[in-house]
């Protein structure tokens, strides 16, 4: 597979829905709801199809994983498609917004691209060769202790079903920690722990399309990827843990008593 034709694609394609989520920002969005807290934008279905049409043109028989639409399978090459992580905020307006495109070849992410549109910030990842904030290179922090961190967190949108899991799993963190944050894009959550601005993040019930691009910047960033009892991260994983490797052992053990949620 032509790594620079798959690379160029990728790209594009980021910049072609980064530029349909600019121009419509903080204007009255067409909302239908996936669930009850579950929302669906006009732009996510724009942002998805052009760069699903753009991936499609150049390569035609490759397998599609994209949030909004069905499954296209039968290639050993496979692109990984959120085409807008965090529309929540979108719908309200707040500026914490990506796209995030993953690639695939048997089964190994090869690549991985997040753009944040509102920022004008590109996180670009290709196996072997490191991590890029607009060009150039990203490491994890350098945090050794929770006490000195700053971490992340989500919450599914099944929160209701089962509030209390995901409010103890908070309350373990909240008084060892520096403090906690939530974005509201994954994507953005594990880029953030690439480039250090955060020390460690985790989250349950994440989407192959919230983790695929974001799990890739995160190993070539130096960081570690693993589920809730240590095992490697992939992108089925129920629960998800991503630090800058050093905070690592101390997160899974606070984490201990939540390994066998699901
Ligand atoms: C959501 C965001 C959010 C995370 C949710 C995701 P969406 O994706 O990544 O941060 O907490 O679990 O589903 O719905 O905005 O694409
Ligand atoms: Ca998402
Ligand atoms: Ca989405």
């Amino acid at each position: 597979m032509k790594n620079d034709k798959i690379k160029r694609t990728l790209l594009e394609a980021l910049a072609k829905a980064g530029k349909i989520i600019r121009s419509h920002f903080g204007k009255e969005q067409k909302i239908t709801k996936k669930g009850e807290f579950n929302l669906v934008t006009e732009i996510d279905k724009a942002s998805e199809k052009a760069v699903v049409d753009l991936i499609l043109k150049r390569f035609p028989g490759h397998s599609i994983l994209a949030e909004e639409s069905p499954a296209v399978t039968g290639s050993e090459c496979r692109w990984i498609i959120d085409p807008i992580d965090g529309t929540t905020n979108f719908a309200h307006g707040f500026p914490i917004v990506s796209v995030s495109i993953g690639f695939e070849q048997n089964g190994r992410l090869e690549m991985g691209g997040v753009l944040d549109p509102t920022r004008g910030e590109l996180f670009f990842a290709e196996r072997g060769k490191g991590a890029f904030l607009n060009g150039k290179r990203i490491h994890v922090s350098k945090a050794k202790t929770l006490t000195d961190s700053l971490v992340v967190t989500g919450f599914p949108y099944d929160r209701k079903q089962d509030p209390d899991h995901y409010l103890s799993l908070l309350r373990a963190f909240l008084t060892q920690v520096q403090c906690i944050r939530r974005t509201g894009s994954a994507a953005i959550d594990l880029c953030y722990v690439a480039c250090g601005r955060f020390d460690g993040y985790y989250e349950m019930k994440l989407n192959p399309w919230d983790k695929a691009a974001g799990m890739l910047l995160v190993e070539e960033a130096g960081g570690k990827l693993t589920d809730f009892s240590g095992n490697p991260l992939t992108l089925e994983s129920v629960q998800n843990l991503a630090t800058n490797g050093l905070i690592h052992e101390e997160m899974l053990r606070s984490l201990e008593p939540f390994k066998r949620l699901g």
